[in-house]
């Protein structure tokens, strides 16, 4: 990180970006039709046509789940929905319903599908964890996975969680994915809290590496994180961020970005505990 890096560097650095993008791009047919700056939203005040797929394969599309035209802004990031889905996931009873949880999940893969094209590998990796998750909860077992706590006892009961390696013929435990979601929590977290205690003229780019310092790259490869520091140069603005953020409404748009991490922050605690009390926290 510290002295400059030579050019060569920079073009292996390069090289693994483009590759990964390249790789990644590949498995998700979809993204093909991000091509809007704003992620996966089609953009026709911006004159754009997307062109049709060749061919909508079944590939592209979970059985079941038939592709009904996207409602324009009703697919947009929603801070309110994300503050929401986030507060109601704690109960009274300071257990987290994953509902919820997983709700508020879908509205931050929306916020980092907005910091850009580059931000895809993470992404992906979220959206991919937010499925598992969900099959989980769709499954056979389904009455255990209604709250992180009852999860936790009941994989950690089963013999289902790998405290050593993944299990081989199963799916992912629900614990196992639950950690990657919560850590990239942290991240996000602490991002959002840097952006609404920010001033003007800071970098959004800056704010973002350094959250994803702390909170991610220790458990990112050398070459996920050689793809991200790319990433960061790429994003929107700390002026774009908000726009995506609050659109019309900015005199209070630094409170209402601090509430929402404030409800993100509770919820991490809670799983913190509930995981650092099982030992769950460095779950391969
Ligand atoms: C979560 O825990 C951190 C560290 O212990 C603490 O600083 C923060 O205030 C807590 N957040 C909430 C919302 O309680």
């Amino acid at each position: 990180m510290g002295a400059p890096p030579r050019p060569c560097q920079l073009l292996l650095l390069l090289g693994v970006f483009l590759l990964l993008l390249y790789l990644s791009s590949r498995h998700l047919p979809k993204l093909s039709l991000a091509a809007c700056v704003r992620g996966r939203h089609r953009c026709p005040w911006l004159g754009e046509t997307l062109p049709k797929e060749e061919e909508p394969g079944p590939a592209s599309a979970p059985a079941g789940t038939p592709t009904p035209p996207l409602p324009l802004w009703g697919e947009e990031f929603d801070i309110r929905q994300l503050r929401r889905a986030f507060s109601t996931s704690l109960s009274p009873r300071g257990e987290i319903l994953l509902r919820e949880y997983l709700h508020g999940w879908r509205q931050l893969l929306k916020f980092m599908e907005a910091l850009g094209t580059a931000f895809g590998l993470i992404s992906r990796e979220t959206e991919s964890k937010i499925s598992i998750m969900e099959q989980h909860q769709e499954g056979p077992h389904s009455l255990h996975y209604h709250t992180v706590q009852s999860m936790v006892k009941f994989e950690l009961a089963s013999g289902l969680v790998g405290f050593q390696s993944l299990p081989a013929h199963q799916p992912p435990s629900g614990c196992r994915t639950l950690l990657r979601l919560h850590r990239a929590l942290k991240w996000l977290e602490l991002f959002l809290h840097k952006l609404g205690t920010s001033q003007k003229d800071e970098k959004s780019s800056r704010m973002c590496a350094e959250a994803y310092r702390v909170a991610l790259a220790p458990y990112h490869s050398w070459w996920v994180q050689q793809a991200v520091a790319l990433a960061f140069l790429a994003m929107p603005s700390r002026q774009e961020l908000y726009h995506i953020i609050v659109r019309g409404e900015k005199p209070a748009a630094g409170a209402i970005v601090l509430t929402t991490v404030e409800s993100l922050s509770r919820v991490y605690n809670v799983t913190q505990e509930v995981y650092s009390a099982h030992g769950m926290l460095e779950l391969p």
